[in-house]
């Protein structure tokens, strides 16, 4: 508690009072999830998920639906905002609507999915079946799970979130049988899958895609004035003034250049923020858009590449170190290990083979990092690879030399 009878000169300068720039920060973090009238420029999209849902405000089976959309488009927010509203609504009728929520890049087998959905909806006092944490078969989640369902939910939808993360799609096939099948006798169930990629259902087997009929919606990037809307909803997390009248045009501008997500438009905006207040100012101008943008980009990279172990580190600055240096931007693996070479050399690292640097590109190009392409060079030649990051290579280059093991290394790598 703060004591009101301390004086000014008590404090200790060390710490900051007096928070210049923003009133309420959390409102720009990343883990905030907006309520409903923070949600700007989805209505068409959250009419078309109510759609799909809605037989279950009579407790009828609603429609299985996909939902496909870049990083940061709204997926995951639109569809928690109307299950939960479809929940309230049913309520009123007396239908009780559950929902179910798995993080698939969390929960990627059949058996996790399947436990992670029977703990959440079930109620041990309620039903008196438990969900253990491990030592069931995968079958016997599923026989806890339609129990629980049926003593439960008159209609149970599942949001199987970044669906594309599950080792196969088992699971799709037996929740879109369910009731076919007599596994649940009241309650009915609806899939909601949620994936980055557009391509998602030609991955599906034929078994599954002759049960799991279901509706599909896009979610564009979103505009600059979208995220200009959504920016401006969330102005009240700075102190009346503080904003800079260019400040959101420019952020949403930027962010909608690249993939238009509202995720880094937050982020771009929160940082100008912090940079303001680094900087010791009572006003966000333009000049601390950009900044932050690079520390936005700088930061998301950071988290990409922390856990990649130094040589990983090396071969990604020899590729950003080819793209500054060239107009080129796709390099063959003999150009990338001529340039990481010479840079292990520079700071004294030991040099890896060919073969395993090549092996680590591919890695990276898992993590989306980079782009990897393989090539014939015609009839019984064999194939080579060229490389290309996705990163911006300033960034890249910034990042990874600011790792101290990399302060032998000024640039003649390249
Ligand atoms: N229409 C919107 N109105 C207000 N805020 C939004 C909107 N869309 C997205 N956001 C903000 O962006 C964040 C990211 O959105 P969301 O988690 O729904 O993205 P996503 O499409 O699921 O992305 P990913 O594919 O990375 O999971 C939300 O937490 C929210 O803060
Ligand atoms: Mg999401």
């Amino acid at each position: 508690m703060a004591d009101e009878n301390h004086s000014e000169t008590d404090r200790d300068s060390l710490f900051r009072y007096e928070e210049p720039i923003f009133a309420r920060e959390e409102l720009l973090d990343i883990r905030h999830i907006p309520g409903p009238e923070r949600i700007v420029g989805r209505d068409t999209h959250m009419q078309r998920v109510a759609n799909a849902v809605n037989p279950a405000i009579f407790g009828r089976p609603p429609k299985h639906l996909l939902i496909y959309g870049k990083t940061g488009t709204g997926k995951s927010l639109v569809s928690r905002h109307v299950t939960e509203r479809l929940a309230a609504e049913a309520a009123k009728d007396e239908v009780t609507v559950r929902t179910a929520f798995v993080d698939c890049g969390e929960e990627n087998t059949e058996t996790s999915a399947v436990k992670t959905i029977a703990s959440q909806l079930n109620e041990p006092t309620e039903t008196g079946i438990s969900v253990p944490e491990r030592g069931l078969a995968t079958g016997d989640y599923y026989k806890r799970l339609w129990r629980i369902l049926d003593a439960r939910c008159d209609v149970a939808l599942i949001l199987l979130d970044e669906i594309d993360m599950l080792e196969d799609d088992e699971i799709l096939r037996k929740l879109s049988r369910a009731g076919e099948n007599n596994r649940v006798s009241r309650c009915s169930i609806g899939v909601i899958g949620i994936s980055n990629k557009i391509d998602y259902p030609d991955q599906l087997t034929e078994r599954v895609k002759s049960s799991f009929q279901h509706d599909e919606i896009v979610f564009k990037p979103y505009t600059a004035d979208q995220l200009g809307d959504i920016l401006d909803n969330r102005c009240d997390a700075f102190r009346p003034g503080v904003l800079g009248d260019d400040v959101i045009p420019l952020t949403s501008a930027l962010a909608a250049q690249e993939h238009g997500d509202a995720r880094k438009a937050i982020d771009i905006l929160r940082n100008a923020g912090r940079i303001a207040t680094e900087e010791e100012l009572t006003e966000v101008v333009v000049g601390h858009v950009r900044k932050a943008k690079e520390r936005t980009e700088a930061n998301r990279f950071n988290e990409i590449v922390a856990g990649t172990p130094v040589q990983g580190k090396a071969i990604l600055l020899a590729l950003a170190m080819l793209t500054l240096v060239s107009d080129e931007t796709e390099f063959s693996t003999k150009r990338v290990y001529d340039t990481y070479t010479s840079i292990v050399n520079e700071i004294g690292m030991d040099q890896l083979s060919e073969r395993r640097v090549n092996e680590i590109l591919q890695e990276q190009a898992f993590l989306n990092v980079i782009n990897s392409t393989r090539t014939s060079r015609g009839r019984g030649r064999g194939v080579y690879s060229t490389h290309r990051l996705l990163e911006d290579a300033d960034i890249v280059r910034k990042v990874i030399t600011a790792d101290d093991r990399f302060d032998e290394f000024d640039g003649v790598g390249a």
